[in-house]
């Protein structure tokens, strides 16, 4: 069974597609078979993280969508192109192209279509998860993957106005009845990480599996590599360890 996980956050910037490439890759470093999916069609990012060049991507979700491919075409099997000896890294990336992004958030899609390209995709190569990388707010893409997955990963920054968002979000996941894990990102320097761990613990009654402080070394990488492949012994790798152990233990009892 394909453990499904998407990342979400109420405001953008929070960080949500660094930690969709950083945690795919960390997994399949870990030996697993991964899947890592734009979700985010109206602000594709991934396919930056992941270095593709045009010519590499044949065929997006947005061709998929709008009926033009098939599930199966979508996929990219990017193992060796990021030196991976262990596990499997699929890439399924979303249109970067002004056209395409028009195309399909004016005629939109169905959710059947989505959960079926998860599903042929996860059976294709045999995967161990799929990691989604989803628009910022509260809109379709939040919707259809929270109904999707099985487990939503939230990212609230410290500004207020994350804060206030990400009760927001917390809500949605409420409703719709689906577990989620709470991340803190960006903690500015001279904050002490694990006070505010307990002050949104407090404030949103739960748990706040990491706080990973705001690293220059992450914004001088430009979005233009998978940072935990780059920097093993950086501390930012070490911050995703209780998550990639949650995800771990959920999808070994899924
Ligand atoms: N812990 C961190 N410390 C410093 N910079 C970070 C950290 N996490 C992410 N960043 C940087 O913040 C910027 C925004 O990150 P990212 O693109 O992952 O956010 P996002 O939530 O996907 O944004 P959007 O909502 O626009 O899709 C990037 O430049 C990224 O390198
Ligand atoms: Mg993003």
């Amino acid at each position: 069974m394909t453990f499904k996980i998407a990342v979400h956050s109420f405001k953008g910037g929070t960080g949500k597609s660094t930690m969709t490439a950083n945690l795919a890759v960390s997994l399949a470093l870990e030996g697993r078979r991964v899947g890592v999916l734009d979700l985010d069609l109206a602000g594709p990012g991934l396919h930056v993280l992941f270095e593709m060049k045009p010519d590499e991507i044949k065929h997006t979700l947005n061709d998929y969508f709008l009926g033009a491919c098939t599930a199966s075409d979508i996929a990219i099997d990017l193992t060796d192109k990021m030196h991976l000896t262990r596990g499997k890294l699929i890439f399924v990336p979303a249109s970067f192209k002004a056209e395409d992004i028009v195309r399909v958030l004016s005629k939109g899609y169905e959710i059947g279509m989505f959960r079926s390209a998860i599903d042929v995709i996860s059976k294709m190569y045999d995967l161990d998860y799929m990691v989604i990388d989803t628009h910022p707010g509260v809109e379709k893409s939040t919707l259809v993957s929270m109904g999707a997955c099985d487990l939503n990963i939230i990212i609230s920054r410290m500004d207020s106005q994350d804060i206030f968002g990400t009760g927001v979000m917390l809500e949605v996941t409420k409703v719709l009845e689906k577990p989620q894990i709470l991340v803190a990102n960006m903690i500015p320097p001279g904050v002490d990480k694990e006070k505010v761990k307990a002050r949104l613990e407090t404030l949103f009654g739960t748990q706040v599996i990491t706080a990973i402080p705001f690293y220059t070394e992450i914004l001088r990488a430009l979005s233009s590599e998978i940072f935990v492949l780059k920097n093993p012994d950086h501390d930012f790798t070490s911050t995703l360890r209780p998550i990639i152990e949650a995800l771990e233990l959920k999808a070994s009892l899924q």
